[in-house]
């Protein structure tokens, strides 16, 4: 269901969000991947499309429906994901990261499948770039926002994202807390933002928790006339 005019606070803006995990490829039979559903990133871009906003989503490798409204294009690799998201940030207004990307990729794929051998296997790997890093340095009207999935020192670590990343708000992830994390439908959020104390919001769903974060980002972007 929409709302009606008022209820629209995103109307005529452009939001731009990324979700879900990356794949990098070891050989043809083998990648390297993580647990993100892009369930959260989803439910935002659904939140967004239904409070006025043209949202494009920008998705990992994910079997969830792409939201009514919503233009998805969908990327495996960091590499893809860095592109696409360059091509769609300079007419953006809203950024929101909150796909689990890969920090590492292999060095080298194999053409052929790796066969075994006795002894171990090492396979080295390089760095990819950081996504909302590079934005964070390209950011002009943009209001900026990403995540920090943490398994300890949650604040701590989200105060340190949001200033080494120039980014406007941080969404901490508690990966040890009961309800949040990667498949649940619900998620226990800490929004953080320079010169603001921590919101700790409760386990709530996520497409819940979606809302809670885009109105907090409207609020604070009329606050900061972005
Ligand atoms: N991110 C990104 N590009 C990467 C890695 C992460 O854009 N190559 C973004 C994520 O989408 C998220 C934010 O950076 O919005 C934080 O990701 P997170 O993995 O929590 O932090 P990192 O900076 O990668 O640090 P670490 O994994 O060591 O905690
Ligand atoms: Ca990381």
């Amino acid at each position: 269901q929409h709302f009606s005019e008022p209820e629209q606070p995103l109307k005529g803006k452009k939001v731009l969000i990324t979700a879900g995990p990356t794949k990098e490829k070891i050989d043809p039979v083998r990648y390297l991947t993580n647990h993100s559903s892009g369930k959260m990133g989803y439910a935002l871009a659904e939140e967004a499309e239904k409070m006025g906003a043209e949202v494009v989503l920008i998705s990992g490798p994910s079997t969830l429906p792409v939201p009514t409204g919503v233009k998805c294009i969908s990327i495996e690799t960091a590499e893809n994901m860095y592109e696409q998201v360059l091509k769609y940030f300079p007419s953006a207004d809203i950024v929101i990261k909150s796909a689990a990307v890969a920090d590492y990729r292999p060095k080298q794929t194999s053409q052929q499948k790796i066969k075994k051998k006795d002894g171990n296997l090492i396979l080295e790997f390089e760095r990819t770039k950081d996504i909302l890093m590079e934005l964070g340095k390209r950011k002009e009207h943009q209001y900026l926002v990403g995540f920090a999935a943490e398994t300890e020192k949650l604040e701590e670590h989200a105060y340190g994202k949001l200033e080494r990343k120039n980014a406007d708000m941080i969404i901490a992830n508690d990966l040890t807390a009961k309800g949040a994390g990667f498949s649940a439908d619900t998620n226990i959020v800490t929004i953080v933002q320079k010169n603001h104390r921590p919101k700790k919001l409760p386990l709530l769903s996520k497409n819940e928790t979606a809302k809670r974060i885009l109105e907090e980002i409207v609020k604070n972007r009329t606050e900061e006339d972005h």
